[in-house]
């Protein structure tokens, strides 16, 4: 049985209470909760051994300099990356995303194509804008339906040589749909191009395998997977990244620094310049072992059964409309009542100590394709329970009387 009662016992802020009310925490595609193991981390972090990192000779600077890299080889070992030097730490998914776009720039030509598909977060639209305007590249997308998948066989149809990336998300933020990555892996492979996978929303409830995806970029947050803001990765194929050229100049990326010339530092340090956010890269790691010691495998299943049990629940009400209705789903519920503005069912819900998220979830054409404003999202988490999807339905089905 999943030991749903010891694990909320990690997190102190469930027990906190929002407008008297014992809070409901529901925002979980936004950012996860932090579990004490994690928050000990950092405590210990400022408390022990702050210092910078790959710089000092002196006790402090070593310790923080072996916990940082051991949180990157524990990044490793979770996404099953052949090389630690294939991880690249970063401030976070659109970091990692905008690494890629800004290397690519010197990549592509005047007529080359990159593939987005209709499901992205904005991070994965406009860094791929940008480098089209910088290099004369050519925007497609691949289409959605109204249960909110890719449409493969249109996807297909824009393959060509001509196409030299594809990004997509694993799981949509707005919808929770999960969508067939390895296959757009494998065909896009055929044509000789390159896929970015943005994992923001899968790595907290799966555990993906970049070595058997062969997928060539993956790139995740850790605040999505219990873990600090400010830190995430970018997992590149060592050629991949060989290729690309530095990000951004300054101190700890050079290997040799006159005012003629400037070499640059091996992998993955070519990537990393500057001071990083060192307590929150050993937090990550920290992170990572707590999701681990439960087991992805684990939290997947239990998740799924609460996705199961609140979308019956939740369509019991009349009038409501979940958007994102793909069989192969994650743990996110995004609906509207009809007639009634998605701002002030929040707003009400919130008063009941209930977090959702409501608006566009910076995915506007998926609202445009709904001809919807945006929607109410409950996105459910491990530590998440069926007495709580209880307290949301009642909580809806209020704020539908006051509205109404
Ligand atoms: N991308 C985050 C979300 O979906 C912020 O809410």
């Amino acid at each position: 049985m999943f030991p749903i009662n010891k694990i909320r016992k990690d997190f102190p802020i469930l027990s906190r209470k929002v407008h008297g009310k014992p809070l409901v925490y529901l925002d979980n595609g936004a950012t996860s909760q932090t579990p004490i193991q994690v928050i000990d981390v950092i405590v210990d972090y400022y408390s022990n051994y702050n210092a910078n990192i790959h710089r000092g000779v002196h006790t402090l600077s070593q310790e923080a300099t072996d916990k940082y890299e051991e949180a990157r080889h524990k990044i490793q070992a979770h996404f099953n990356a052949k090389h630690a030097h294939e991880i690249i730490m970063t401030s976070g998914t659109t970091e990692s995303i905008n690494l890629v776009a800004h290397g690519f720039a010197s990549l592509l030509k005047e007529g080359d194509e990159i593939i987005v598909s209709a499901l992205e977060h904005h991070s994965n639209i406009v860094p791929w804008q940008m480098l089209c305007e910088k290099t004369g590249a050519i925007l497609k997308v691949i289409p959605m339906n109204d249960a909110g998948e890719l449409v493969l066989e249109e996807f297909n149809k824009l393959l060509s040589e001509k196409t030299k990336l594809v990004f997509v998300n694993h799981i949509s933020n707005a919808l929770g749909t999960i969508n067939p990555i390895k296959e757009i892996i494998k065909k896009t492979h055929q044509v000789g191009a390159a896929v970015l996978v943005d994992g923001a929303q899968a790595c907290p409830h799966l555990k993906p395998d970049v070595q058997a995806l062969d997928v060539d970029f993956y790139v995740a947050s850790a605040h999505k997977m219990c873990g600090p803001t400010g830190v995430g990765m970018l997992y590149g194929k060592e050629a991949w990244l060989k290729k690309l050229p530095p990000y951004q100049g300054g101190g700890e990326m050079i290997a040799e620094v006159t005012f003629e010339k400037t070499t640059y530092a091996d992998l993955p340090h070519k990537f990393e310049a500057g001071t990083p956010n060192i307590c929150g890269g050993i937090a990550f790691g920290a992170a990572i072992d707590y999701l681990n010691a439960i087991g992805l495998d684990n939290i997947s299943k239990y998740e799924h059964e609460l996705l199961e049990y609140a979308t019956k629940k939740i369509l019991e009400i009349e009038g409501l409309k979940i958007y994102g209705t793909s069989k192969n789903k994650t743990s996110v519920i995004s609906f509207n009542l009809e007639g009634i503005h998605p701002y002030d069912v929040g707003t009400i819900l919130d008063k009941m100590g209930i977090a959702v998220r409501t608006g566009h979830h910076c995915t506007q054409p998926i609202m445009d394709f709904y001809k919807i404003p945006g929607t109410v999202r409950a996105s459910f988490a491990f530590y998440n329970t069926k007495e709580e999807v209880d307290v949301l339905v009642e909580g809806i089905k209020k704020a539908k009387m006051m509205l109404s």
